[in-house]
């Protein structure tokens, strides 16, 4: 009998086929436990010697068992292992790169420009006081400029910014002339979208105030500003324009020789002296606040700026709205071009 039971203990090849033969053979009703069960039907004499016997072939049989339900159990985790190997010697997959979104390499361009000029980097909300958006920049609710910057009302009365101009009130209310600041940031008009316009945008905001500040440090700022982003043979060129909070004021146009072989002067922003109405309001907002009236008697410039311009002739792109679409195809293009 053990001779067979080690033989079946050796065939079996799963834990459940070895549950089975354990059963046959040591279970509660199997044949060794049987074979037990005969023992008080012998004379006393022969049931000792009977007995003994017995258990060395339990004894057996049980050390098999044990040893082949480690075996199969060891194989059972070794291919569990095999299977859920990591091969580290195998290539890895590649990951998706990232890269710089244009507008922000174009603002990257311009703020290391303007830095290396001295200017302050500034950041304010686009979400707006109306006396911060228009009022203080000399636009009142009747002035027809209103119009010409049509505006997402919020329901609090407040607004999406039409312009990065809110930072000359608000740095002014914050900082004592002589200052010299960009603000970068997205603006919001109200209208449909078409190749060239969109209604969320950006701008760069830039403010010099000082004592004596002329047109000529202006001009003279945004053909720096020129050369720093096309080389030194980029010109400006500046028509007279009209906002409300500048007093001369201009839109001003660059060209350079477009290595894509598309040279053409690019309308970049308008800019000007900074209106006497706006020193005045900044004036008023301070004594409000507590703080000194600093600004009346001084003059200075400011411009503003659309990066998008900027990218899209840079870049080759024709279409304002690609910026925004969240088409990777389009970021694909940039990437590793940090
Ligand atoms: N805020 C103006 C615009 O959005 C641009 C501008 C800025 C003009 C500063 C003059 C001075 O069109």
């Amino acid at each position: 009998m053990q001779e067979q039971a080690i033989q079946d203990i050796h065939a079996a090849e799963t834990l459940e086929a070895l549950q089975a033969v354990k059963t046959r053979y040591v279970g509660k009703s199997g044949l060794v436990t049987k074979e037990l069960g005969t023992l008080g039907k012998l004379p006393p004499e022969e049931r000792k010697a009977r007995g003994a016997e017995i258990n060395v072939v339990r004894a057996a049989i049980q050390a098999a068992l044990d040893e082949k339900e480690a075996a199969l159990k060891r194989a059972a985790l070794d291919a569990r292992l095999a299977s859920e190997a990591v091969d580290v010697t195998l290539p890895g997959l590649p990951l998706p790169a990232g890269g710089l979104h244009p507008i922000s390499r174009v603002y990257d361009d311009l703020i290391g420009i303007f830095t290396r000029m001295g200017y302050e980097v500034a950041e304010g909300p686009e979400v707006e006081e109306e006396h911060y958006n228009f009022e203080a920049l000399n636009i009142p609710w009747y002035h027809p400029a209103r119009e010409l910057q049509d505006t997402f009302w919020l329901e609090d009365g407040r607004l999406l910014r039409t312009h990065t101009s809110n930072m000359q009130i608000r740095y002014m209310l914050e900082h004592e002339p002589p200052l010299k600041m960009v603000s970068r940031g997205k603006v919001y008009r109200f209208e449909a979208t078409d190749a060239t316009h969109e209604a969320m945008f950006h701008q760069l905001e830039g403010l010099v105030v000082g004592e004596g500040i002329s047109m000529a440090d202006l001009k003279g700022t945004i053909a720096e500003m020129a050369r720093g982003l096309y080389g030194a043979s980029a010109k400006v060129r500046f028509q007279p324009s009209y906002y409300p909070f500048v007093e001369p004021g201009a839109d001003f146009a660059v060209y350079w020789d477009n290595p894509r072989g598309e040279s053409k002067w690019l309308e970049l922003g308008g800019c000007g002296m900074v209106h006497p109405n706006v020193f005045k309001a900044v004036d008023d907002l301070r004594e409000a606040a507590g703080k000194e009236r600093v600004y009346e008697g001084k003059t200075g410039f400011a411009f503003g700026l659309g990066p998008e311009r900027i990218a899209m002739l840079k870049y080759g792109i024709p279409d304002i709205r690609y910026f925004y679409a969240n088409d990777p195809r389009v970021i694909g293009q940039f990437r590793g071009e940090l």
